[in-house]
């Protein structure tokens, strides 16, 4: 039986993390959680699992949670509950399932106590992966993707020679707006906006799904996770989400991993690896599908990825600005504040008209890393505010 802390625990990869623990008891026991502001979400999860250990963001929440449950927990708060908990002598597992640089510190420590880190987040890896790749090495920690594409690519890489693969490819199924026509960018709504085709996600990552800028992170965090320069990682529109990762080895050969748009899969993969498990996933039927359809990326259309691309190539800092500035723009667009269309404008004018401090060490400092991340999140606010002079 592992030990598992789930951060993020009340979001759509805390969910699925459950589904998978439920589908195999005698495996896990779940030692500790967290959320942000979902209480009663997080009180409903504790009971079931009588998990021991909590975090919240708030200490007002603290007594309104401990008051609430039928147990005894400890309730932590904040980063520093979040760096207790991960640290825990008896956690094994830690699940990183929070969304947005949030989870960078908590990632960072686990990493550092040595723990299997079964990582969701993405936006970590691209601000600070050389960092986070360091600490593990140095304190013998793993650190697993759970991205499903990440997974694919981590599963078909287990028996290969890195020297004899060609090229990686990470599908992306184009989101809900591949076909619609550009000038009808304009009218898309946060509501319409979230809507994933395939896979149920949280709204910051449904968005960034719908501007293809999802897969343009997804590209620079597994450059960080397989350490493949840029022009080996490409990307194929797949709409049937079905065929989430492809290699291409040397001799022509391209090996796919396929399966069922679930993300019980490559969450059970990532906490039972080596070993694989069953699950109550609904199966591939190759046989229904007939065909399996890819195409090349609308690049015009989908500028993200164009500029994630254009971001790892400048390399430094530049995939943090991007990141730091989709968290901001995506925030405005859910907030009505600006429109879908003008996403990737204010990504772009960002990467443009940031200017960078000074940065002597930056691959080894995290306070750094922070504090930029705030100062372009600053940028892209004041940008947003002042649109017409900017
Ligand atoms: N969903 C997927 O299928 C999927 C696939 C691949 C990768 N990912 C990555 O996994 C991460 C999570 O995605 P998601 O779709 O699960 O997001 P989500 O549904 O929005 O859930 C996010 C979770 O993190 C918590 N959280 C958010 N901001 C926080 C903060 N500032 N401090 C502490 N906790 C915070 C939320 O708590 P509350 O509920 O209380 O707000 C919630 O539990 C993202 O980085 C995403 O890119 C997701």
């Amino acid at each position: 039986m592992k030990n598992l802390v789930i951060l993020g625990i009340t979001g759509s990869i805390g969910n699925s993390t459950l589904k998978v623990v439920q589908a195999h008891p005698e495996k896990f026991r779940i030692l500790g959680a967290s959320c942000r502001s979902k209480i009663e979400a997080l009180e409903e999860i504790a009971r079931s699992f009588k998990i021991p250990y909590l975090v919240v963001e708030e200490l007002s929440s603290v007594e309104k949670l401990k008051s609430s449950l039928d147990y005894k927990a400890e309730v932590l708060v904040g980063e520093e509950g979040l760096k207790t908990l991960v640290q825990l002598e008896e956690a094994e597992i830690i699940v990183i399932g929070i969304s947005g640089i949030k989870a960078l510190l908590p990632t960072y420590y686990a990493l550092k106590a040595g723990k299997r880190v079964a990582i969701a987040n993405k936006e970590s890896l691209i601000v600070a992966g050389d960092i986070l790749k360091k600490i593990a090495k140095e304190a013998k920690a793993e650190l697993l993707p759970v991205d499903s594409e990440h997974s694919s690519i981590f599963q078909l890489l287990q028996k290969e020679k890195k020297e004899q693969v060609k090229r990686i490819i990470l599908t992306a199924s184009g989101g809900p707006f591949y076909r619609l026509p550009l000038e009808e960018f304009v009218k898309i709504t946060p509501e319409m906006a979230v809507k994933h085709p395939n896979w149920k996600m949280g709204a910051k990552i449904s968005v960034d799904s719908a501007t293809l800028m999802n897969k343009g992170f997804e590209v620079l965090e597994a450059k960080v996770l397989f350490d493949f320069p840029l022009e080996k990682i490409e990307v194929l529109i797949h709409p049937q989400s079905l065929v989430h990762g492809l290699v291409e080895l040397i001799d022509g050969s391209i090996l796919m991993h396929l399966s069922s748009p679930d993300m019980q899969l490559p969450i059970s993969y990532a906490l039972n690896y080596p070993e694989r498990v069953k699950l109550q996933v609904p199966k591939v039927q190759l046989e229904k599908i007939g065909s399996l359809v890819f195409e090349a990326p609308d690049l015009e259309k989908f500028p993200c990825l164009k500029l994630a691309y254009e971001a790892g190539q400048k390399g430094g800092v530049y995939p943090l600005i991007l990141e730091a500035a989709d968290e901001v723009v995506v925030e405005a667009f859910l907030q009505k504040r600006i429109t879908f269309d003008k996403i990737p404008y204010f990504l772009a004018k960002t990467l443009d008209g940031f200017k960078i401090p000074e940065m002597p060490s930056y691959k080894e400092d995290l306070s750094f890393i922070l504090k930029l991340h705030k100062e372009v999140c600053l940028y892209v606010e004041n940008l947003i505010k002042g649109n017409k002079t900017c």
